[in-house]
């Protein structure tokens, strides 16, 4: 056995014994309540196509037309020769959307939400030594985006507890740099609770920081229109930097990032995510348009009055006697159950009564936190979460 190879197996091997082992599922159905895995139908509570657009008919169709329009692939990126049209009209589309919230907005339309925090943070942090200040709980896609502005620019990081703006403040009253930044998830993806938005803004502007949102999992599903964090509070800022994707709610793939027109203008010199990739293919531009259509029309509103309705139903029911079922406003909700082992019984015990609840292990979510993380969307039905409640309290 190599070097290499014996060093793969022990640490595989001891990923397997602290009950850390991933592995994939593969679906053979489209996205929808009851899916089919392994030839099984299961009632699956585990996706982020909240609205439940990702097979809509609509959608399908504008997929169709828009390859037949533009083609598969952009063949290029964005500054060579991959910006066609149709993205130029989905980053109008998106930017008008947001242009309440931030003046002389502009967009960028990027291949995923994990490159867009890439693209932005590192963009950000070729402007000088600037200190970020980011929540304990953010993304991973942050996480990373950090760790790679300290080692490509001289940015410095500072992590505030989970929606502690005390200590956010104190940080920031010692801190002489004038670069700063603050970073947070709009909606918490493990826990769904929505972070404070016009607090944050506050502060911000208590000490001229800029403030970067990741809307991942808000836009399409908070507001009256879908359009997001900004719209739910109301909040028009000139110092924010807004990022949505488009691969959950919105039922496609993709991101965007909407901003002063000045900031999309330093992305496109300065984010090399977005330079040196090829732009997103324009087939799904034009589906997307179809997908905002459907987001902020009546379509939208039904399937997120639904969803609300679903979300109190889980908030009002949900009660066990062993674990803590966190309570949020939003889709995520999320059951701790505790040790790796623990919560892998749970999920294993669900799925044999054909219910799929990914088990959520660390680094994705603290040690000894392990969850259930519920996820609701707005194609389930009331007796779909009677099914699930009955099973967990029968297991528990
Ligand atoms: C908060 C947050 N930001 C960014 C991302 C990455 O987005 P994408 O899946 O489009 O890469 C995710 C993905 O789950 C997320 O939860």
């Amino acid at each position: 056995m190599s070097v290499w190879q014996s060093s793969l197996k022990a640490a595989m091997s001891h990923l397997d014994q602290s009950g850390m082992i991933r592995s994939l599922k593969v679906r053979e159905s489209p996205n929808a309540p009851v899916v089919t895995l392994n030839g099984q139908e299961k009632l699956a509570f585990c996706s982020n196509d909240y609205l439940g657009l990702s097979y809509h008919p609509e959608l399908i169709a504008a997929l169709n037309e828009g390859t037949k329009l533009y083609g598969t692939g952009s063949g290029a990126s964005s500054l060579i020769s991959g910006h066609t049209s149709i993205h130029a009209e989905l980053e109008l589309r998106l930017a008008s959307i947001q242009s309440l919230h931030i003046p002389n907005v502009g967009a960028s339309y990027i291949s995923t939400g994990f490159m867009a925090n890439i693209a932005v943070i590192t963009a950000l942090a070729t402007l000088g030594n600037i200190s970020i200040y980011s929540d304990a709980l953010n993304h991973a896609s942050i996480i990373d985006a950090i760790r790679l502005a300290k080692a490509s620019s001289q940015a410095t990081c500072f992590v505030y507890q989970h929606a502690n703006y005390e200590e956010l403040h104190q940080l920031l009253t010692m801190d002489p740099n004038p670069l700063k930044l603050i970073v947070s998830d709009g909606v918490f993806s493990m826990d769904g609770d929505i972070v404070d938005l016009p607090q944050l803004l506050v502060i911000s502007k208590e000490f001229d920081a800029l403030l970067y949102i990741d809307d991942a999992h808000g836009f399409g599903v908070l507001g009256n229109s879908g359009h997001g964090i900004l719209e739910h509070f109301n909040i028009q800022a000139n110092n924010l930097i807004y990022m949505g994707t488009l691969g959950k709610s919105a039922g496609i793939a993709g991101a965007f990032v909407v901003a002063e027109q000045a900031w999309i203008d330093w992305l496109i010199q300065k984010a090399r995510a977005i330079i040196y990739s090829t732009a997103p293919p324009p087939n799904l531009a034009f589906a997307l348009l179809k997908s905002i259509d459907l987001i902020t029309g009546d379509e939208g509103a039904l399937r997120r009055k639904q969803l609300n309705s679903l979300i109190e139903y889980w908030t009002t029911h949900a009660r066990f006697t062993k674990w803590q079922a966190v309570l949020s406003q939003t889709a995520i909700q999320p059951l701790i159950i505790g040790s790796n082992l623990d919560v892998l019984k749970v999920s294993e015990q669900l799925s044999k009564a054909n219910l799929w609840v990914p088990a959520i292990r660390p680094p994705t979510v603290p040690v000894n936190t392990g969850r259930l993380r519920i996820a609701l969307n707005a194609l389930h039905e009331t007796t779909h979460l009677e099914m699930l409640i009955d099973r967990l309290k029968a297991i528990q």
